[in-house]
């Protein structure tokens, strides 16, 4: 076998992995009678023991109904749910709580946002989006594309994977409505210079969408700088609990687009003749919120905020370099993706085998990663294949994880071979 030495060089940060690692309780479990190595985080993230103990202590000391109960434990449930959202707003920089928009996940918020902006678009109108989109920014956008006349416009991608800005600039015009964009492609890992984009955008009046989904494990957005009308995430991504997400929205958009849901809560008045809508945000959250999620997802983000980002990113640049370093090491495999700005996501091909094949002899050695389309059809289409393999880190993986992925993938080829 090729020795993994060659990249030894590597830098080591300073970033505590074994102490962070120790907060994930997941991390320390053998699968398959391995270690495991979980290098699946753009599918979901796993949560610290804060998350799980403030969900815990939720549902055992503070859990009722929200903004209803004229009792203690709605109180007690109602400002660990209020708290949450302040430190999401927070974590965002946004203006104004009014502004955090709990939804229960990014595509929920991308649906929510598209169904507000179709009473505004007409016939001919067109929604920018890019070819390195997840379906769940290109689909909610067709549809309402479909009730509307509008059309669905892509940006290109260069072959590095990088997004085409020549094409970005030839494609605004004044039927430009919308631009919809991910900040970081969940299968290329590039991020997006989507400070630059927005700008451009508004200097021609269109209403922008950032999909932050694959961002915000890795960097933390403001919003207020970034300029953009729309920022959308999910928690699972962000180590916090499934089943919630956020819709960051400017005050004055939210305003003016109608609610997306009816139900309680969502509503001032209710009558047959005539209902009026609640304020910002809870015009948008209609009927029971995900409380403990909510919670849980603050108790996430308080967590980030506990550790040393620069410290953090550097580690994560070290990851990443690390694997770039060993891919010669094994024959035929070739990487999908090498723009010059990335998170530590790596899709890949090896010559002759099937991404699913690679994914379950990984797995039988307690590797998880993920293999297929990754919902991105279209930037599939793009590079000529079915689907990919994708090792994707967080900030709790270790270089030597990396070196035992790369040892695993000689084995697999070889086995091939
Ligand atoms: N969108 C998630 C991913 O990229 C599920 O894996």
């Amino acid at each position: 076998m090729t020795d993994l030495s060659v990249a030894s060089t590597a830098k080591r940060t300073t970033f505590d992995v074994e102490a962070v690692r120790r907060d994930f309780p997941i991390l320390s479990q053998q699968v398959n009678g391995k270690p495991l190595v979980y290098l699946d985080n753009g599918a979901s993230a796993q949560k610290p023991e804060a998350v799980l103990n403030a969900m815990d202590r939720y549902y055992r000391e503070m859990h009722s109904n929200v903004h209803r109960g004229a009792h203690t434990l709605g109180d007690r449930a109602t400002a660990a749910f209020e708290g949450a959202r302040e430190t999401v707003r927070n974590f965002l920089n946004a203006e104004s709580t009014r502004e955090i928009i709990w939804t229960r996940g990014t595509t929920e918020a991308i649906n929510l946002v598209a169904n507000g902006l179709a009473p505004r678009l007409k016939a001919g109108d067109e929604i920018l989006v890019s070819h390195m989109e997840h379906h769940a920014n290109i689909v909610p956008w067709q549809m309402i594309a479909e009730r509307t006349g509008a059309k669905v416009v892509p940006v290109q991608v260069t072959p590095d994977g990088e997004l085409d800005l020549e094409s970005f600039t030839s494609l605004l015009n004044e039927k430009t409505r919308v631009l919809a964009i991910t900040h970081v492609s969940n299968v290329l890992g590039t991020v997006n210079p989507v400070a630059a984009l927005i700008e451009q955008a508004k200097a021609h009046g269109i209403i922008t969408l950032v999909d932050g989904a694959q961002a915000v494990p890795h960097y933390q957005p403001d919003v207020q700088s970034l300029g953009c009308d729309f920022y959308v995430f999910s928690s699972h991504k962000l180590f916090g609990p499934t089943g919630i997400g956020v819709l960051y929205g400017k005050a004055q958009l939210l305003e003016e687009i109608p609610p997306y849901q009816g139900g309680g809560e969502m509503i001032e008045r209710v009558s047959f003749e005539r209902t009026t809508w609640n304020t910002l945000p809870y015009k948008f959250e209609a009927g029971t919120p995900a409380i403990a999620e909510a919670v849980g997802l603050g108790a996430a983000i308080e967590y980030l905020n506990g550790l040393d980002r620069p410290a953090m990113e550097a580690a994560e640049a070290a990851l990443l370099e690390r694997a770039n370093q060993l891919v010669e090491m094994v024959p035929g495999m070739k990487i999908i993706g090498t723009a010059k700005r990335k998170v530590p996501v790596m899709s890949f091909k090896i010559a002759g085998l099937h991404p699913s094949d690679i994914g379950t002899l990984l797995d039988q050695q307690g590797i998880a990663i993920r293999t297929g389309h990754h919902c991105a059809m279209p930037l599939m289409d793009f590079y000529g294949v079915p689907g990919t393999a994708r090792a994707s880190f967080a900030f709790y993986n270790t270089l030597d994880e990396v070196d035992t992925l790369f040892t695993a993938l000689q084995k697999v080829q070889r086995l091939f071979a």
